[in-house]
C-alpha cells in the first residue's frame, strides 16, 4: 500500500436532467489515496442532492482504500448515480450504461454498479433488465458499499435498496467532487414527506429526515476554513427542516439553522434549495433580510398556475395562495431573485389551465425557470388515479409557449439590470474568455467581468453594462 496525494480531474458528461444538475459540468477530485490498486469511476445524473450523494459515495470508497479515476476504462468499479424524475432521465442512464459496459471487454473483472433513484425504483428488476450490472444500491445504503463490492467480487449480484428513516450520513465527510474551491453543497434533509401526485421522489428517497444541525454547521465551518465562500443547503423541501435534540430537548427550525450557518462568517454566503410554497415561513424571509450573507434568492416551484391542476397535483396550495407568497417575498425582501419549476401538460390540463400558468408567469416574472413536459412515473399517485391524457403534441406546444414567455421575461429583466451594481462572488474563469471571471450575485444571476487583480473566492463590486440571454456582463467598480 502506498500513501500519497492524488489529484485527478474527472471530466464528466454534462447533463441537463434537473435544474440543479445543470450546474455541473466537470468533476475534480483531490484526496489522499490510500490504495491506488483499486479504482472507482463515478458519473452522476439528476439533482444537486444526487451530486451531494456522490461526494458521500466517494468518501465511503476512499476510506475503504479506493482511489478515483477519470477514465472508466481504467476503473475496477464503475458507478452511475441515477435519476428517475422523468422518463428521459432514465433513458439517458440506460444509454450511458450501454456505453459503460464496454469496460467488460477490456477488463472482465470490473464491476458495474447502479446507485441512486433508479436503483431504488427498479430494485433487483434492474439486474434482470440490465444483465451486466453487478451492484444495485439505493440512496440510503451507501455505507454498505464496501461490503456490497466484496459480495459482487465473489461473483454474486449485490443489492441493497433498503430505505431508512434515520440515515443522514451526518458523520461522513464528503469528498468534494465538483470543486471550484469556492462553492459547495451541504445536504440538510433527505427524503420527502410530500406526496405531489406526479413525483417519484417520495418512493425513491423515502421519508423525510433532518440532519443534526451541529454536523451541518461543522461541515460549513470546515468548508470556510478550506477557503470555500458559499454553501448551498440542500433538501427536497428545506423549509420543513426540523431538529429536536434528544439530550437537551432543544429544537432547531430551518430559519434558525440558516442563522447558525450565516453566523460562521459574514464572508460565507448561504443559499438554500428547494422551498415548497406551503412551507416557507415569514421567519425564513426575515432571516434573509437580517443577514447580508444569506442570499436574496428563492427557488419556489409553482408547477402550474391553475388551482384545479394544483389540486390534482396535490401541491396543497392554490393559485391565490402562491400569489400571496410571492407578494409577501417581494414585500419583505425587495429585489429578491425568484425562480421556479413548471410542468406542462399534466393530466387533464385544459387550455384555460395552461393560460393560467402563462398568466402566473406574467404576474411573477421569474428570474429563471426550469420547464418540463409532464412525464408519467409508474407507481405515483397520478399514474394510479389519472390518465396521462394530454397528447405529446399539445404538451410540446404548451411547453414551447412557456419557454418563449420565460425568455421574453428574462430579456426584459436583463435590460433593466444594466446600470445596477452588485457584489459578485468570484467563482471561476469565464468559459467565454480567460481574461474574465464568472461569479454570481446574491440573486443567483451569473455575472462575468474582467479579472483585474481579483482572485477566486473574492467579492467584486460590479456594475452591469451588457448581457447575453443567461449572463450579465459587468465592469469592476
Ligand atoms: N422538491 C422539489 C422538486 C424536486 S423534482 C419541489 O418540491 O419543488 C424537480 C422538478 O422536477 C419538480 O419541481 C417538477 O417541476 C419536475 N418534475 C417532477 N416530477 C415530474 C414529472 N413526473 N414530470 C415532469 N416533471 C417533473
Ligand atoms: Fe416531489 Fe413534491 Fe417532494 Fe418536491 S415536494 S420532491 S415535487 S413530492
Ligand atoms: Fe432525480 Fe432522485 Fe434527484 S429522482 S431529481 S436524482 S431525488
Amino acid at each position: 500500500m502506498t500513501a500519497g496525494l492524488l489529484t485527478e480531474e474527472i471530466l464528466e458528461k454534462q447533463h441537463d436532467e434537473s435544474r440543479q444538475g445543470q450546474l455541473f459540468s466537470g468533476v475534480k477530485i483531490t484526496e489522499d489515496a490510500v490504495n491506488p490498486h483499486r479504482k472507482f469511476y463515478i458519473e452522476t445524473y439528476g439533482c444537486a442532492m444526487n451530486f451531494s450523494d456522490s461526494e458521500i459515495v466517494a468518501s465511503v470508497l476512499m476510506s475503504d482504500g479506493f482511489s478515483a479515476t477519470t477514465n472508466f476504462l481504467d476503473a475496477d468499479l464503475v458507478l452511475i448515480n441515477t435519476c428517475s424524475i422523468r422518463e428521459n432521465a432514465e433513458q439517458k442512464v440506460r444509454n450511458r450504461l450501454a456505453e459503460l459496459r464496454r469496460i467488460k471487454k477490456s477488463n472482465p473483472d470490473a464491476l458495474i454498479g447502479v446507485l441512486g433513484c433508479m436503483a431504488e425504483r427498479l430494485k433487483s428488476k434492474f439486474l434482470e433488465e440490465e444483465k451486466l450490472v453487478d451492484l444495485v444500491v439505493g440512496p440510503d445504503s451507501y455505507r454498505d458499499l464496501p461490503k456490497l463490492v466484496t459480495v459482487a467480487e465473489d461473483g454474486q449480484k449485490a443489492v441493497n435498496v433498503l430505505l431508512s428513516r434515520e440515515e443522514t450520513y451526518a458523520d461522513i465527510n464528503p469528498v468534494r467532487l465538483n470543486s471550484n474551491g469556492v462553492t459547495a453543497f451541504i445536504s440538510i434533509t433527505r427524503g420527502c414527506n410530500n406526496m405531489c401526485s406526479f413525483c417519484v421522489v417520495p418512493f425513491t428517497r423515502g421519508r423525510e429526515r433532518s440532519r443534526d444541525p451541529y454536523s451541518i454547521v461543522t461541515e460549513a465551518k470546515q468548508l470556510f476554513n478550506e477557503s470555500y465562500r458559499e454553501v448551498t443547503l440542500l433538501g427536497q423541501n428545506v423549509d420543513s427542516y426540523f431538529w429536536k435534540s434528544e439530550s437537551s430537548g432543544e429544537s432547531t427550525t430551518f430559519a434558525q439553522l440558516l442563522e447558525q450557518v450565516a453566523w460562521i462568517n459574514p464572508k460565507l454566503r448561504v443559499r438554500f434549495s428547494t422551498s415548497h410554497p406551503k412551507d416557507i415561513t415569514d421567519e425564513v424571509l426575515f432571516m434573509i433580510t437580517k443577514h447580508q450573507n444569506i442570499c436574496k434568492s428563492i427557488h419556489l416551484p409553482v408547477q402550474s398556475g391553475s388551482s384545479e391542476v394544483l389540486k390534482r397535483m396535490n401541491r396543497t396550495y392554490d393559485r391565490e395562495w402562491y400569489r400571496s407568497k410571492i407578494d409577501r417575498i417581494r414585500e419583505v425582501i425587495p429585489g429578491c431573485g425568484i425562480t421556479t419549476d413548471i410542468i406542462s401538460g399534466f393530466c387533464g390540463e385544459t387550455d384555460d389551465d395552461h393560460q393560467q400558468t402563462l398568466s402566473m408567469m406574467e404576474y411573477v416574472k421569474y428570474d429563471m425557470a426550469y420547464m418540463f413536459k409532464y412525464s408519467e412515473r409508474p407507481g405515483t399517485p397520478a399514474a394510479k388515479k389519472f390518465s396521462d391524457d394530454i397528447s405529446e403534441e399539445i404538451k410540446s406546444k404548451r411547453l414551447s409557449e412557456i419557454v418563449e414567455l420565460q425568455h421574453l421575461h428574462q430579456h426584459e429583466m436583463n435590460i433593466s439590470e444594466v446600470g445596477r451594481e452588485y457584489e459578485v462572488l468570484v467563482e471561476s474563469t469565464s468559459k467565454r474568455s480567460k481574461d474574465f471571471f464568472s461569479g454570481r450575485n446574491s440573486q443567483n444571476k451569473v455575472v462575468v467581468f474582467p479579472k483585474k487583480n481579483f482572485q477566486k473566492g473574492d467579492y467584486a463590486t460590479v456594475r452591469i453594462v451588457d448581457f447575453t440571454s443567461a449572463t450579465l456582463i459587468g465592469d469592476v467598480i
